[in-house]
């Protein structure tokens, strides 16, 4: 029979069916570093207290470092008889170094190491979320500062609506990325808390030094209460939401580029590099990057419902359904960092065609509300500004002309409050185009 770490009060072997199905080192052994980073701290935390000798922890973690060496070598075997991650470097342990590796887990349960693990990889995937953003958001903003004469419509219910420059349109963009970045800097807060120490669920009645192993690992806070402690996933949850408004809004810029690069707008063209080709159609240049970025958001929304769902019936403390956090969590935390990796190249290679943004606000009416705005200059209340310049337009839209070009008789015709100056040659953008923003 071969011997569970668990094994004591068992007289049969487990189901080969049971083993596979609570089986989870498929996925967890992603862990396996933050996994041995615990345990080193874990090890030389009771040597300090006398709980073990100094010459065991030693044996300990010179066993622990050799297994890291050995994952990453790839010489370490998994196998579905031994649950996790943390049972696989225990048992590893017992094999390289004997009866001593049965020390380590003296005051720990792995309902407070797993949590530790969680802990450390949702802190670690924040940090580097954070940096992807800084990434997109200085390109964003690189390229508004590029286009802050490149006047293109604006839209509301995807009609024309008012002209704007394509910096304003970007940096609406570049300014959502800075509110996600504040949301994924304070779910950091939630992240650090250290939950080792609450060992099962209500602590241990050993000498730890909690406190101690804080500091080792670099957590600012201890959670100060055992239960809580091994059955927080708040901070996963965080984290899965931040990201998924994250992915609402590459969503919303992807789904905008692929507009722009259709031959109704043609505002965009991807560069080759950065696009991909049709097996039937060989005209087709199709913008796969940017769809499967919007398409992406749906299954990082998932993870989050998924992850709500798992907790919301859980009594307290540990429960099993708690290992499926980390599927969400890694599948997440990988596709975010994918999308704000590539997006940036898509954005610094893309061209943009600045005369066909300028030929879409000339041929619409997107200048209208400037017009009424002229008219309320000179006092005229804006209601009756705004109904003047509608009829305006449908005046123009009858004769198959454009507000720019009628006469200063026909404005006349209007109102009498336009006078010589609202007919020019050209309108600079600057006139019409409010660039406070
Ligand atoms: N693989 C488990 C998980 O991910 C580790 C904790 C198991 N604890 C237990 N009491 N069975 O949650």
């Amino acid at each position: 029979m071969s011997k569970k770490l668990w094994g004591g009060r068992f007289e049969k072997e487990t189901d080969a069916l049971v083993e596979k199905f609570t089986s989870s080192i498929d996925f967890d052994k992603k862990l396996y570093n933050q996994d041995i980073i615990g345990s080193i701290a874990h090890a030389r935390m009771l040597a300090k207290c006398g709980i073990i000798s100094k010459e065991d922890a030693a044996i300990i973690i010179k066993g622990l470092v050799e297994i890291k060496i050995e994952i990453e070598e790839g010489n370490f075997e998994c196998t579905s008889k031994l649950e996790d991650i943390h049972m696989h470097i225990e048992s590893r342990l017992h094999e390289k170094i004997g009866p001593v590796a049965g020390k380590l887990h003296t005051a720990r349960s792995r309902n407070d190491q797993v949590a530790l693990d969680m802990h450390m990889y949702v802190k670690e995937k924040i940090h580097e979320t954070v940096g992807l953003l800084d990434t997109l958001a200085g390109v964003l903003w690189k390229l508004a500062e590029k286009h802050k004469n490149t006047v293109m419509p604006g839209y509301t219910h995807l009609q024309k609506a008012q002209p704007v420059t394509l910096a304003t349109h970007l940096k609406a963009y570049y300014y959502m990325l800075q509110r996600d970045r504040e949301r994924f800097s304070s779910a950091l807060k939630g992240a650090d808390i250290m939950p080792l120490g609450a060992c099962a669920l209500a602590g241990t009645t050993l000498p730890a030094d909690r406190e101690y192993t804080r500091e080792l690992l670099g957590f600012s806070k201890i959670y100060e209460n055992t239960m809580d402690a091994v059955s927080d996933r708040d901070f996963v949850m965080e984290f899965l939401s931040c990201a998924s408004i994250l992915m609402v809004h590459l969503s919303r810029m992807a789904e905008e580029i692929i507009l722009w690069t259709t031959s109704e707008f043609n505002f965009i063209e991807l560069d080759d590099a950065f696009a991909t080709g049709s097996s039937i159609m060989p005209q087709k240049k199709n913008p796969d990057v940017l769809e499967l970025i919007r398409g992406k958001s749906g299954r990082v929304f998932g993870n989050l419902m998924a992850m709500l769902t798992i907790m919301k019936g859980l009594p307290l403390a540990y429960n099993r359904d708690m290992q499926e956090d980390k599927e969400a969590l890694f599948d997440t935390a990988e596709t975010i960092s994918a999308c704000l990796e590539i997006l940036p190249k898509v954005l610094v290679t893309m061209k943009v065609n600045k005369q066909n943004m300028a030929r879409a606000v000339e041929d619409s009416f997107a200048d209208a509300t400037y017009f009424a705005e002229y008219l309320v200059k000179k006092g005229m209340p804006f209601r009756q500004a705004h109904e003047v310049v509608g009829k305006m337009v449908a005046y123009c839209i009858k004769k198959g002309k454009k507000i720019k070009d009628l006469s200063i008789l026909e404005f006349k015709n209007f109102s009498d409050l336009f006078d010589e100056d609202v007919v020019v040659e050209e309108r600079l953008p600057d006139e019409i185009i409010n660039k406070n923003n």
